[in-house]
């Protein structure tokens, strides 16, 4: 894939962001999600690809979606055929009412390298390069804890471990507290928690529970770019669902899934902080009709780590790049 792609998609994800940065704290989420997908679909359509959109989202809570399918990109004579996994907002709710971590986001490589999921849900773990290749999902937490802890030399009281705040998890957390490594619930986000094992100094050494699915293999391409580790098993609501993704080609549909199993081959990853979270900042709006986004772009090639703060003239326009 061509290198510059990597920088044409960052004009993707600030455009998602800024369009929906106008209804931070506005209680609207749809509202705040519709404007981030109408947004990148435009975006998209600015860039020499062929695209197809294999992992999208609003199945699940019906948002407005960028579906999977879908056909993306301008399509010039030898666009390179691309596939692309989409979260225009990844965390509406955090969006909706003003709280730290939401951000918009895409992963993106060549045809067929993606985990062609449907959207349910995923039980994963995910942590950071220092503790890659000592995460089973096969095994217990507690299990996992203690291999996690050796990797990392420390002991498992000082691990951090991140998990979404949801009744499903009650057991979990048991056992991580009975293990005495620390959590930090959190309400939404798992993509940027995910990252965050592999990021400087978040502080958070570990993701453990169950979240999208979208947003599993997402985080897979993010952290292959990082260098970190991830595990992912899908968790299915009925067999109504276990039964679609038979078709989409899911055969086994218990397989446990390893970061390469989830994003192959060369990916790319792009995201642009909506809210100030523990990754990137939010869109920040200055006087004179500037404003300010940060993101990160990353290739799994070279393993390089763009941080790039951009300043956007709106000039009282409307708020489209
Ligand atoms: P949205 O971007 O769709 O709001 O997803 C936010 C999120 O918290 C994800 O980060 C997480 O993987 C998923 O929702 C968890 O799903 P649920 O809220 O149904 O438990």
């Amino acid at each position: 894939m061509d290198r510059n792609l990597a920088l044409e998609f960052v004009r993707v994800t600030e455009a998602a962001a800024l369009a929906c940065s106008k209804w931070v704290g506005l209680g609207d989420g749809k509202s705040a999600d519709q404007a981030a997908v109408d947004a990148m679909r435009k975006a998209f359509d600015r860039v020499n690809f062929d695209g197809t959109v294999v992992i999208g989202e609003g199945e699940r809570d019906e948002a407005p979606m960028l579906y999977i399918g879908e056909k993306v990109g301008d399509v010039g004579p030898e666009a390179p055929k691309i596939d692309i996994a989409v979260d225009p907002l990844e965390g509406t709710n955090l969006c909706a009412t003003g709280d730290v971590g939401a951000i918009s986001v895409i992963a993106i490589a060549e045809q067929g390298n993606f985990l062609n999921a449907p959207d349910t849900y995923m039980n994963k773990i995910a942590v950071g390069p220092g503790a890659k290749g000592a995460i089973d999902i096969t095994k217990s937490p507690r299990e996992n804890l203690h291999q996690v802890a050796e990797a990392l030399r420390k002991p498992v009281n000082a691990l951090t471990v991140s998990v979404l705040d949801r009744d499903r998890h009650q057991d979990l957390i048991k056992e991580i507290r009975k293990e005495g490594a620390r959590i930090i619930l959190i309400s939404d986000g798992d993509v940027s928690t995910s990252i965050a094992t592999s990021w400087g100094d978040s502080g958070i050494d570990m993701i453990m529970g169950i979240g999208g699915a979208p947003e599993g293999v997402i985080s897979a391409a993010a952290l292959r770019c990082l260098g970190g580790d991830f595990q992912g098993q899908l968790k299915w609501r009925s067999e109504e669902e276990r039964a679609r993704a038979l078709k989409m080609g899911i055969e086994d549909s218990d397989r446990i899934y390893n970061i390469e199993d989830l994003a192959s081959g060369e990916v790319m990853f792009s995201a642009t902080g909506v809210t100030s979270g523990p990754l990137l900042q939010g869109v920040r709006f200055k006087s004179g009709g500037f404003v300010e986004t940060s993101s990160i772009v990353m290739r799994s090639k070279t393993g390089t780590i763009r941080k790039i703060e951009t300043t956007h003239r709106v000039d009282g326009k409307a708020w489209v790049l």
